[in-house]
């Protein structure tokens, strides 16, 4: 079993396929995506949002991802998702995350690069193998189904030269850009720039991955022209939420004198391990361990 991250993207990357990156804010949803990794024998990252982690807490979830991989034997990497400070990337890495995602896209180019390869000189400092992601380009949206049009403009999307130069120089092991995804479900169908894709993965360095936000809502068509275009790694929450939410609601309303909260959360579990199922499949990340 592949134990290092940066192994498995870049395996990922050379034979066409994606690791799932799913957030999590409590233990259902933790369980559900976990099950649906053993059935399906696939490598998978845990990520939380700086404001998932403040609902779980830092150790508490270092804590639960370590019980499950000893559990499941599964190679499963917890990743500080949208870290947008240096602090708050390296305060996840101090506190045992597995993985680094530092996200400073809202800031200058120059600060940006500085920033990230602050984290990366710390981290790397400590320990040398963890896989760190920078962010270049604007994404739009938040997690959730969005109630207003979101307008991608060309001057949001990453650069190919700018992201082989912020990756050379900041050192990052993994790459995210923008090429027409938005964070959340979309009014509109999302259209993905591939020929962009194929241009950014070209400029990189082979050592550093190619990592697609905003997973939810895209047309599976389209997720499969990105990751033979050279994306390895797919971030997916609104649809985790959306699953989780329904099915409990669901739940609620059909047995309203329950009070036994382990007799309402079977369905909202099973909803979302169906969900992720769906995914890895989608994304090939199924037999590879
Ligand atoms: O980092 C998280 C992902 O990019 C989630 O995006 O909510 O559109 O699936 P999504
Ligand atoms: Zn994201």
């Amino acid at each position: 079993m592949q134990n290092n991250l940066n192994e498995i993207l870049q395996r990922a990357t050379k034979e066409g396929w994606a690791v799932g990156h799913f957030n999590i804010s409590n233990l259902e949803q933790l369980r559900a995506i976990m099950e649906a990794a053993k059935e399906l024998k696939a490598p998978i990252m845990i990520g939380l949002s700086e404001r998932e982690r403040k609902a779980v807490g830092l150790k508490e979830a270092v804590a639960l991802v370590k019980a499950f991989r000893e559990e499941y034997g599964l190679p499963v990497f917890l990743n500080p998702d949208h870290s947008h400070s240096a602090e708050s990337a390296k305060e996840a890495f101090d506190a045992g995350f597995d993985s680094v995602h530092v996200d400073l896209s809202a800031l200058p180019y120059e600060e940006n690069l500085r920033g990230t390869k602050e984290v990366v000189d710390y981290v790397n400092r400590r320990l040398a193998s963890v896989s760190i992601e920078g962010e270049l380009g604007y994404l739009r949206g938040e997690s959730k189904i969005q109630k207003e049009k979101i307008e991608i403009k060309q001057e949001d999307l990453t650069k190919p030269e700018e992201a082989a130069d912020f990756a050379r120089k900041t050192g990052i092991t993994r790459f995210a850009g923008a090429y027409g995804n938005s964070h959340g479900i979309s009014i509109d169908e999302p259209a993905l720039d591939i020929e962009r894709i194929k241009a950014v993965r070209k400029a990189l360095l082979e050592n550093v991955a190619m990592v697609l936000h905003g997973g939810s809502g895209i047309p599976d068509e389209q997720i499969k022209e990105a990751i033979k275009a050279g994306i390895a790694n797919i971030h997916v929450n609104t649809e985790i939420r959306v699953a989780f939410t329904e099915a409990l609601r669901k739940s609620l309303a059909e047995n309203p004198d329950e009070t036994v909260p382990y007799k309402i959360t079977p369905q909202a579990i099973e909803a979302v391990k169906q969900k992720v199922e769906e995914k890895l499949k989608l994304f090939g990340s199924i037999n590879k361990i």
